[in-house]
């Protein structure tokens, strides 16, 4: 494409155009979340989703989540800016060895978080988030035993919170996991006037030492109700942008990776651009689709998590 072109002025051009919604995640840049019609978290984007009357839902984020919004609105067309744009607790979930798991415990009742495809979804009995997870947990009679996947360290944020032994798939966050205790410890020496804050994603060492655990937006809400003056912010980088737009007269600190790379910038969400924004726009690709059957087989259970929400 022509390096002159303003992008932004052809994005909102297109979305005219085209009667098209900018769905977008806290985790894609700054520039992207700017032009975003809806910023929110998964369940807030999903939500989101489900209602548009928009010809064209435009999903930057991630692939789970444009294939989420295709499930609850499918006469839509849904497009990503990039196909690639995956998820590694999804990539470690595949539906063989789910399916596997879940015949070894058939009296189990299954919840699965949303960052997993279409295909483990319809396996699953309740979807969740991070935001209503700990609801769905408690909304499962107590006689039930729990099968919880793919994120572990959700799990046993969870386990904590309701006192519910459950069992765990062992999948993690490539981003969330690689946050430096040590680094966290030191920035919180040198500024003691700072509250931790962590998605629930974290290991369970820096969730046991932060202020507040909470979802994407639960976090940015956390940020501006509260009355500290600096946060270390524990959660992809994307989400700093908005906080310091609500708050700019708080100081946020991006949460440390452990070595000298950008690993606190998920590398599926960033593979997104506003080139492949305008694109996407542009040419109506890539496209989300999958079979029917699929698709009306994966909206059971995260029709359960709505009506829980
Ligand atoms: P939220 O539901 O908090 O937005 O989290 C999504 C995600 O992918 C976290 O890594
Ligand atoms: Fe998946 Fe982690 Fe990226 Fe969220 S931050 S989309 S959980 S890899």
């Amino acid at each position: 494409i022509d390096p002159r072109l303003d992008l932004e002025a052809e994005i909102v051009r297109l979305k005219k155009e085209r009667n098209a919604v900018l769905l977008a995640h806290y985790y894609q840049e700054g520039d992207i979340q700017d032009l975003a019609d809806f910023l929110g978290d998964s369940l807030q984007l999903a939500q989101q989703a489900k209602k548009t009357t928009a010809d064209v839902i435009l999903f930057a984020g991630v692939h789970f989540m444009a294939e989420t919004a295709k499930i609850l609105n499918p006469d839509r067309i849904v497009v990503v800016p990039d196909l690639e744009a995956g998820c590694s607790l999804a990539d470690g979930c595949p539906v063989d060895r789910f399916r596997a798991w879940r015949a070894k415990y058939p009296d189990a009742v299954s919840i699965t978080y949303i960052n997993c495809t279409a295909e483990v979804k319809a396996e699953s009995d309740y979807i969740c988030t991070s935001s209503n997870a700990e609801k769905i947990v408690r909304a499962i009679p107590e006689d039930k035993e729990i099968l919880f996947a793919p994120d572990k360290n959700l799990g046993r944020w969870l386990e904590q919170k309701t006192g519910r032994k459950m069992r765990l798939w062992q999948g993690s966050c490539v981003v969330h996991e690689t946050f430096s205790l040590r680094k966290i410890i030191s920035l919180r020496e040198q500024h003691p006037e700072a509250k931790l804050i962590a998605h629930p994603e974290c290991e369970e060492p820096i969730l046991a030492m932060a202020q507040f655990i909470g979802s994407t937006t639960a976090l940015l809400k956390y940020t501006q109700s509260d009355d500290a003056k600096a946060y270390i912010v524990a959660t992809e980088s994307g989400i700093v942008h908005q906080m310091r737009k609500a708050s700019p007269h708080k100081t946020f600190i991006e949460g440390p990776p452990e070595g000298n790379c950008a690993c606190n910038e998920c590398p599926f969400m960033r593979l997104n651009s506003m080139e492949k924004v305008y694109l996407a726009l542009r040419d109506l690709e890539p496209r989300i689709e999958m079979p029917a059957a699929l698709r009306e087989r994966a909206r059971v259970p995260i029709d359960r998590m709505l009506a829980l929400s």
